[in-house]
């Protein structure tokens, strides 16, 4: 393998193709786990690098794809749907998105991640349910469709396998932000879902891999053209990712505050906001429906008739979590608060102009809401409840944000996290959507 590693490299250095031949014996390797870790790893830096033509890169993701087994529907009818996040902070649209969607009628065979870099994963977020199996097999996974219209699973050995170790490495090599690869790595999963539509959120800002509005567009360009070419209808959202996103970042926290949008009772509406953009695009690519009021009605009757935290419930008993445990949680979400926390004030008084969500991330990863070593235990219940946003009020020793902590938090650490909320003197305009542009087949407008 060491030779075939050699080659692959030389030729990534050299800016010339990927042997086909040899590209596929390194992804079967890596999807048999017979490669040594270090060896992927070169390989992977490699790439990230010098990067890797968009041939060579829709190449590698159908082989990726093929890794493992590509599940096939019933004649569903164009209703097989699913989106995807390169990753952010308090990102937890998914575990609203797919019982929403189900309540409207779609089917959604979800396989989704663990965190990556600074930023969280839906897996990591559902493990804080006890009980919750994240390891559906995709006889599992097609019954989940038929009962309960969704699921939510991690890949595995038997889908999309050589995903799962690439993307465990490249959270511990720093070589994640790299268009060849996320494509891989997204576009890979979610062709082995054989899914008919697929929207895409593709983050920018400076807490996201991609930085910057060009970056993002090449990104979201790529993935959106390799899906087309694996038959997928997709559609890549680009949204801003500088502030947090919702009141609460951290596992077990997201996982509070996407039960209380379940329940109508959270106010900050940005995770709802950002769910129903997801929701809207992926109704009017499966040809459900045509006219957005319609759909945002519908959403609307769906959340406030308790309709999609029932489907939610009903999805968490059929992976596996008790009924009466899940009962409880629903109606008491604090259950799964942390036991150490601290209020941190702010030291003087202003307006949020913009809340560095990067920083807050990188202060939660080292109380392990995230991982720096292959495997490494997380903490499920470390990082912060926000109780001021972008344009709110401040007091000088108000409290801005309660932490959850692995450790008690050194004083640099406060001082960071007080320096993160950015004030000023004059209340900002707040803006009112996330959205930065779409890219897709049917170019639909903002
Ligand atoms: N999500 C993935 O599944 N892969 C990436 O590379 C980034 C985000």
């Amino acid at each position: 393998m060491q030779e075939i590693v050699d080659t692959l490299v030389s030729a990534i250095k050299d800016k010339k193709a990927q042997d086909r031949e040899l590209l596929s014996k390194f992804i079967d390797a890596v999807a048999n786990r017979s490669i040594p870790n270090e060896q992927a790893i070169t390989w992977l830096k490699a790439v990230h690098e010098n990067s890797i033509s968009p041939e060579d890169t829709a190449f590698l993701t159908q082989k990726m794809m093929h890794s493992g087994s590509v599940l096939e529907w019933p004649d569903y009818q164009n209703i097989v749907v699913d989106k995807h996040s390169t990753g952010g902070v308090g990102d937890k649209m998914s575990l609203i998105l797919a019982p929403l969607l189900a309540c409207c009628g779609l089917k959604v065979p979800m396989l989704a991640g663990r965190g990556l870099g600074h930023t969280g994963g839906t897996i990591d977020k559902l493990e804080s349910l006890t009980g919750f199996r994240t390891d559906l097999t995709p006889e599992e996974m097609a019954a989940s469709l038929e009962t309960v219209g969704c699921c939510i699973s991690a890949q595995s050995s038997e889908i999309a396998p050589a995903d799962s170790l690439l993307y465990a490495l490249r959270d511990i090599s720093h070589t994640i932000d790299s268009i060849p690869l996320i494509t891989a790595s997204i576009i890979s999963k979610k062709a082995a879902e054989g899914l008919d539509c697929l929207v895409l959120d593709v983050k920018c800002g400076d807490a996201a891999f991609m930085k910057n509005q060009d970056d993002a567009k090449a990104l979201a360009s790529s993935m959106q053209k390799v899906a087309q070419l694996l038959g997928i209808d997709c559609i890549a959202q680009i949204t801003d990712m500088s502030n947090p996103i919702g009141d609460y970042i951290g596992n077990s926290l997201e996982v509070i505050e996407s039960i209380l949008v379940m329940k109508c009772e959270q106010e900050n509406t940005d995770c709802r906001d950002i769910v129903y953009l997801q929701a809207l695009d992926l109704l009017k690519l499966s040809g459900l429906y045509s006219d957005d009021q319609t759909i945002l009605s519908k959403m609307d009757k769906e959340m406030k008739s308790g309709n999609v935290i029932r489907k939610f419930r009903e999805m968490c008993v059929n992976q596996g979590v008790e009924g009466s445990y899940i009962d409880n949680v629903i109606s008491n979400p604090d259950v799964l608060l942390g036991d150490d926390y601290l209020e941190i004030k702010a030291t003087n008084s202003g307006y949020v102009e913009s809340i560095d969500a990067m920083e807050l991330a990188k202060i939660a990863r080292k109380h392990k809401a995230g991982r720096f070593v292959f495997g490494e235990e997380i903490n499920q219940f470390t990082g912060y409840i926000l109780h001021k946003n972008e344009g709110s009020k401040v007091e000088s020793d108000e409290a801005l944000l309660t932490m959850y902590y692995d450790y008690k938090p050194t004083s640099e650490e406060v001082s960071i996290i007080q320096n993160s909320f950015r004030l000023i003197e004059t209340q900002p305009q707040k803006t009112d959507s996330r959205l930065i542009a779409r890219i897709g087949s049917k170019q639909m407008s903002n």
